[in-house]
């Protein structure tokens, strides 16, 4: 909690403002793999999604709340595949006017403690990031995450190409 937000696991009544937000921070900043065209899903996929969500092991879905407003986003998205099973997809994004209030530090911690806990089966959490994103760099290596390598031409924006890192944490012992 800080002040009147709260971090909270999504339901499926989330879904519309889900994404909403998600549309919004795409155009709000340039550092999300989506552009303007947005999350391209209906509202009841979403929420079909969500209540999966809810039952897996290997993913869990956070939402940020100021009173009733989605601000931020946080996901661990996990993998069927029984290979790649112990691998967990990390991804967050918050509103522009909550950055820098400790709200990212907050969502990953809660993100990271839930891959340790032994409601998940996770092994490894990696994520990619735009090497440009010097904020989000800061705060994934403050929790922890590893430079594992420097993609160039990871990702287009505009007409630039620009270079993604891939960062990683380990989870327990195998
Ligand atoms: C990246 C993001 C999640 C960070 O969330 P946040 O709530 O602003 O993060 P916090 O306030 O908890 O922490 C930000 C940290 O970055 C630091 N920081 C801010 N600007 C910085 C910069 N230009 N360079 C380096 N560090 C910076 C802050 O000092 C703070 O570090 P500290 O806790 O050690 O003092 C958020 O800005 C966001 O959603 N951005 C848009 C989407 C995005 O980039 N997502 C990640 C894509 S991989």
């Amino acid at each position: 909690m800080i002040g009147t937000m709260k971090i909270r696991e999504a339901i499926p009544s989330d879904a519309e403002k889900l994404l909403n937000h998600l549309q919004k921070i795409a155009l709000e900043t340039g550092y999300m793999t989506m552009g303007s065209e947005g999350p391209g899903q209906t509202i009841e996929a979403k929420q079909k999604e969500i209540k999966l969500i809810l039952e897996s092991d290997v993913t869990v879905l956070l939402v940020a709340l100021d009173k009733e407003e989605i601000i931020g986003i946080a996901e661990v998205h996990g993998n069927k595949s029984p290979k790649l099973k112990h691998i967990g997809d990390i991804s967050i994004s918050i509103a522009k006017d909550y950055w820098g209030i400790g709200l990212g530090t907050m969502m990953m911690e809660q993100l990271i403690e839930w891959a340790n806990s032994p409601s998940s089966h996770l092994k490894r959490v990696e994520l990619t990031v735009q090497a440009r994103n010097e904020r989000a760099r800061h705060l994934y290596e403050k929790m922890g995450f590893k430079l594992e390598a420097i993609m160039p031409r990871g990702v287009k924006d505009e007409d630039d190409y620009l270079d993604v890192c891939l960062m990683s944490m380990m989870i327990g012992e195998i």
